[in-house]
């Protein structure tokens, strides 16, 4: 598989960057930069760092530094001031490729139309400016996984929105709309579910990177749930998308709550039981195609693959 991804590392984004390189048969075709977690020039220089690192030859495009329709906000407090946890180091050696994420996204797709998928683990604002730019992406992707929502779970970023969709609402509302046809949602109700302890942390070898950025965000994340570890969002995300079958799925038909008070941000569906042809129907489910959405996953395996990934040379 030939994955483009668009990510705002991040410290579980780094994660999901060291959880693909280690796949077999797995390229990263590019990376796409956003703003979200980090301001989106830090998340491009810890994009470069990262793929200096992991000794990847990938382009790297510089995205969307805001939302589309409300200010920026971004959470040093869960990834560091300088997205990993104070361990991102020297300034990168290598430079981020002229055009942008958006135009990276949409030219590649040109390209190579039906070769490509995307994994999306940061805000979607670079995914809904590259369906402007070429409204045909539903078609020239192949597969498209995103990591965002809450759906019969509680928020992270508000008691309703998970962080990725609350950053840009209206751009993840654009996406869920655009008419991807194989797109499957990696939620809270899935990552939250697969919460790491804080024993598989202990065990990796002390000099290891990973453990050290890690660090950071498991103190958050213990800070916020009251107990060791933390939670694997993107990498989940990346396991999904490698293996389907890692997880288990509701299907279903989606959208982006743009307007409550309490509730900007929120993924919504329509779970009803709709007999065919009811009258209730007129509702989320007739405006949207339809998308899959984890419930579950193979925690044994995806950690021990993640293990793997996070120790390989
Ligand atoms: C998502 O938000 C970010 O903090 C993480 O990198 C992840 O993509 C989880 O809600
Ligand atoms: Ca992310």
């Amino acid at each position: 598989m030939r994955i483009i991804v668009d990510a705002d590392p991040g410290i579980d984004d780094a994660l999901a960057l060291y959880y693909l390189r280690a796949h077999p048969d797995t390229e990263i075709a590019a990376i796409g930069t956003v703003h979200g977690n980090v301001p989106v020039e830090v998340a491009t220089a810890n994009a470069l760092r990262l793929t200096e690192r992991l000794n990847l030859q990938v382009p790297v495009a510089m995205g969307a530094a805001r939302p589309l329709a409300q200010p920026l906000m971004t959470a040093e407090d869960v990834h560091g001031h300088d997205g990993l946890g104070g361990h991102a180091g020297d300034a990168p050696t290598t430079t981020h490729v002229q055009q942008s994420a958006a135009e990276q996204l949409a030219n590649l797709a040109r390209e190579e139309p039906g070769q490509l998928s995307l994994l999306a683990i940061g805000p979607l604002t670079n995914v809904a400016l590259a369906l402007q730019i070429e409204p045909r992406l539903p078609e020239l992707l192949d597969k498209v996984v995103v990591m965002g929502g809450a759906l019969n779970v509680p928020g992270n970023i508000t008691s309703y929105a998970e962080a990725n969709f609350w950053h840009d609402p209206e751009a993840a509302d654009l996406v869920l709309q655009a008419g991807f046809e194989d797109l499957t949602i990696v939620g809270l109700d899935v990552t939250m579910a697969n919460h790491v302890p804080g024993e598989w942390l202990e065990t990796l070898p002390q000099d290891n990177y990973a453990r050290r950025f890690l660090r950071f965000y498991a103190d958050f994340y213990e800070s916020f749930l009251g107990k060791a570890g933390f939670v694997p969002h993107d990498p989940l995300a990346a396991a999904i998308m490698l293996q389907p079958d890692l997880a288990g799925y509701a299907e279903d038909r989606f959208a982006i709550e743009l307007t409550g008070r309490y509730t900007r941000g929120a993924l919504v569906a329509d779970q009803r039981f709709l007999a065919e042809g009811s009258p209730f129907g007129r509702d989320i489910a007739t405006e949207r195609t339809k998308a899959k959405y984890a419930v579950t996953a193979d925690k044994d395996l995806f950690l021990d693959q993640l293990r793997r990934a996070v120790t390989q040379p």
